[in-house]
């Protein structure tokens, strides 16, 4: 294996590696991961100009390299890189796909990179979404000549999607595939849904270069941020070659690096189950980590374990630290029993020492960050409605309008309504005219996002006050990040962070609840996360700020694995009801929503789902038999 060029940290020595197929290397955060490997493309097209050549670059989109494509603008405008000898082939298109279109990669590439280098655009290629379809095959038997005549790819950057697609060589595609057009997995389709407003209006075709294009790059770089592409990860890295996993074909190249952040490469066997790997050190995480996890393998409770279940699998130095299996197996079985709290607010009066929360102050102050205008329901409605309950000072903050979740059908129903009251010649008649004069990828007025936006602000309210929350307790936030009526959000700001701040400073809270996903980068819910620890670690100089704990909640896609959670508050079945008639009250997200991902269940029986998998997990470890359970994860800052 060719070692890569530039400054990686080396995975490790080979016994941490001995699981895996493929070089990669895992960095803590995707930006600076980003930067690195921009670092590497600015290196080699240097060099190539140092040696008068050009550099033949082969490009993927996504939102991926976004942040790679951002440092290279940037080394261009203040660096002065020059991509003068820098030719580049992009992977694929959509077909049939116009160049104007906001969804063609070639707008992607624009926007992104080329409008902003001193490329020649002679020296751009993309394969084109325009052409004739009797001419779609000598099209790619064009495109592969010209990178051969160009003198072949000399650095090749790629995303990985959930399929395991490289390009859009989707499962099924040959090791010696060449430029071709492909039908799209229903995955890939899914996955594109919401860049799409809807997954109707996603193409079925594209035009991508194939496996063995990829392959014949003299050097490749493949990038995967987030929980969502873990998955796929460890099976390319780990998994055998095999065309169900068209990433796997990457085992075969010689001079390749999967570039990781954490949460992607969290399925890989060194880092999921690293006492399989070699004999670990042990930290109080670690152990419950294998306990839970050698639990659930061997299908017993916690407190059954024996000895050999420990040594059996790779953790015979951990019962050397404890003396025995009985010892062991109480010390966690306690440590998650008091995970379980029905006092998320902290229990007044009662020993606090081993509950999740403090007892003092008796009544808090406490914020519920909720990216969208309903994840505060669905993601924690039953400890949303005890902290009310018992007694608790709770402010909502919907951090986005979360205007362009709402369809155009929903939107007219209201602007109806709005006409009969108003009568002709109101704002409600302007936004009826705009939604039908609306072709299908324009973006909404002004108008018709703003009565989109106080649509999902009357149903947070109408579910808010069915928890028993005081209007002046909710708050709206907005955050200008969001606002670009359109699925592409702009980056934060500090008028985003001001906002943030002013009400964390207005409320000084006690506990924060917020969504803790860690999924795509550029995701709605990972920038609101990133909102709230810009603002954590400008505010954690205030003296309120010391007495203030962060809870983190997952939003309706995953859930926290058992060992991570750190308080887990029970439902009755009644209150899981009475979360599901909170929930109903955001009527346009019920029933086929925009953004539904690929779970078509509506988002009420994920959470109901969810919930009652995590009680199922506990029950399941020995401990107590629960209708259901939401879990968070402590937040230390
Ligand atoms: C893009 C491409 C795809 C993407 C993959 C991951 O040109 O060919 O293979 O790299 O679908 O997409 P993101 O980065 O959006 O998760």
């Amino acid at each position: 294996m060719k070692v890569d060029p530039i400054k990686y940290s080396e995975a490790g020595t080979f016994e941490d590696t001995r699981f895996e197929k493929i070089h990669n290397v895992v960095f803590n955060d995707s930006v600076e991961a980003s930067i690195i490997v921009a670092h590497e493309i600015s290196n080699l097209i240097k060099l190539k100009a140092l040696q008068n050549k050009n550099c033949v670059l082969g490009l993927a989109t996504g939102s991926s390299p976004i942040d790679v494509y951002e440092e290279l603008v940037r080394l261009h405008k203040e660096e002065g890189l020059s991509f003068k000898n820098v030719i580049t082939f992009n992977l694929d298109e959509y077909y049939p796909m116009s160049k104007e279109n906001t969804q063609s990669y070639w707008y992607f590439m624009h926007e992104h990179l080329f409008d902003h280098v001193d490329i020649l655009p002679e020296n751009i290629n993309i394969p084109d979404g325009t052409v004739d379809k009797d001419y779609v095959h000598q099209f790619c038997i064009d495109y592969e000549l010209k990178i051969k005549d160009a003198g072949g790819l000399d650095f090749q950057l790629l995303g990985i999607g959930r399929t395991g697609h490289i390009g859009f060589n989707e499962p099924g595609s040959h090791y010696n595939s060449g430029t071709r057009n492909i039908t799209l997995d229903h995955i890939t389709r899914v996955d594109a849904a919401p860049a799409f407003l809807g997954i109707e209006n996603v193409p079925r075709v594209a035009i991508t270069m194939g496996i063995s294009t990829i392959r014949r790059a003299r050097r490749i770089v493949l990038l995967a941020w987030g929980i969502n592409k873990a998955e796929v990860v460890k099976k390319a890295i780990e998994g055998e070659i095999t065309s169900e996993i068209p990433s796997s074909y990457l085992q075969t190249h010689n001079n390749i690096t999967f570039v990781l952040d954490e949460s992607a490469s969290q399925d890989l066997t060194r880092i999921k189950t690293p006492w399989l790997v070699k004999p670990c050190n042990w930290t109080e995480a670690s152990t419950i980590k294998a306990s839970v996890w050698l639990s659930e393998l061997k299908q017993k409770s916690i407190l059954k374990l024996t000895d050999s279940d420990y040594n059996n699998n790779g953790m015979s130095n951990l019962l050397i630290d404890h003396g025995s299996a009985y010892n062991l197996n109480i010390k966690i079985f306690n440590k998650l029993q008091h995970t379980i709290t029905g006092w998320p607010g902290g229990k007044p009066k009662a020993d606090d020492t081993n509950r999740p929360e403090r007892k003092k102050p008796a009544k808090k102050r406490v914020i519920i960050f909720s990216p969208h205008p309903d994840d505060d329901v669905i993601s924690m409605g039953g400890t949303f409605d005890r902290l009310v309950e018992q007694g608790h000072d709770v402010h909502i903050a919907y951090q986005t309008s979360g205007n362009i979740a709402v369809s155009d059908k929903e939107a007219m129903k209201f602007a109806e309504v709005a006409l009969l009251l108003n009568g002709d010649g109101s704002n409600a008649q302007k936004i009826i005219e705009d939604i039908n004069n609306k072709n299908k990828f324009d973006l909404d007025t002004i108008e018709v996002r703003n009565l989109k936006g106080l649509i999902r602000r009357k149903e947070s309210i109408a579910s808010t006050r069915y928890l028993g929350v005081p209007d002046e307790n909710v708050h709206f936030l907005d955050l200008p990040f969001y606002e670009t009526g359109k699925p592409k959000k702009n980056k934060l700001s500090e008028q985003d962070f001001k906002i943030m701040n002013d009400l964390i400073s207005s409320i000084k809270p006690h506990q924060i609840y917020a969504a803790g996903d860690l999924a795509d980068p550029h995701g709605t819910h990972k920038v609101c996360l990133d909102a709230l620890f810009g603002s954590l670690s400008e505010l954690k100089k205030e003296e309120y700020m010391n007495d203030c704990w962060v809870w983190l909640y997952r939003g309706a896609w995953h859930e926290w694995d058992t060992h991570e959670i750190d308080m887990a508050v029970p439902m009755s079945p009644d209150q899981v009801k009475k979360k599901r008639q909170a929930i109903f009250y955001h009527q346009s997200q019920k029933d086929g929503v925009l953004f539904q991902g690929d779970d078509s269940r509506e988002f009420w029986m994920r959470a109901e789902d969810r919930n009652k998998v995590t009680a199922k997990k506990y029950n399941d470890l020995g401990l107590a038999d629960y209708e259901a359970l939401e879990a968070f994860k402590r937040y230390y800052f």
